[in-house]
């Protein structure tokens, strides 16, 4: 079973598929906390399928150094086996990415590295591109530049507006999010030889 923290500032619906998943006695994924950097909507989701959820707010903390030692500290806490950003919209200093390297994953709405930041979906739209999709990648210290584990494209279609766009992208990304970490958590106990 791998165990998962989820850290979410957004409506949480990448976080809602998870959990979903994980009802499923099969599904070889636990999601033991959930973390935001505010109250955010999709925190709701967590308490209501019964997960631990905290808040780490950065305007409580004198600079961002600060507020990333004690996010991770929440995050250490419940031991995961891996650390997901779905949706998560702040940027993480290099110490927390180091403390966690090889444990922490993100999910971007675009196919990197077209596209990096955190208006994807309209940066493409702007850009006339006539294709976009789904990129879940490694973290590294930059943003929206490690390692890709999974790309899924999709077409854009004329005239379509920015949330129709970002609302078929995240259909998408649901479905991969919930297919990549199964196959990380099978991948690990693998090589564990269970
Ligand atoms: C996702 O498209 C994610 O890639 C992006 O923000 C969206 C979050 O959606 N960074 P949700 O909060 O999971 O509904």
């Amino acid at each position: 079973m791998l165990s998962v923290v989820v850290l979410i500032s957004g409506s949480g619906s990448n976080l809602l598929a998870l959990l979903k998943a994980a009802e499923n006695p099969l599904y070889p994924v636990k999601v033991v906390a959930v973390g935001s950097d505010k109250d955010a909507p999709g925190l709701e989701h967590a308490e209501l399928f019964e997960v631990d959820t905290f808040i780490v707010e950065p305007s409580r903390f004198q600079d961002k150094e600060q507020w990333a030692k004690t996010l991770l500290a929440n995050v250490l806490h419940h031991q995961p086996d891996l650390v997901v950003l779905a949706g998560f919209m702040k940027i993480l200093p290099e110490s927390f990415v180091k403390a966690l390297e090889g444990k922490l994953i993100n999910t971007h709405p675009s196919l990197l590295p077209d596209f990096k930041g955190a208006h994807a979906v309209r940066d493409a739209l702007q850009a006339g591109a006539k294709k976009t999709g789904v990129t879940i990648h490694y973290v590294d210290a930059g943003v929206d530049t490690g390692p890709v584990i999974v790309q899924q494209e999709l077409t854009i279609n004329e005239g379509e507006s920015e949330s129709e766009l970002h609302e078929r992208i995240k259909v998408i990304e649901r479905a991969l999010l919930v297919e990549t970490i199964e196959k990380l958590a099978l991948a690990k106990s693998a090589s564990e030889g269970n």
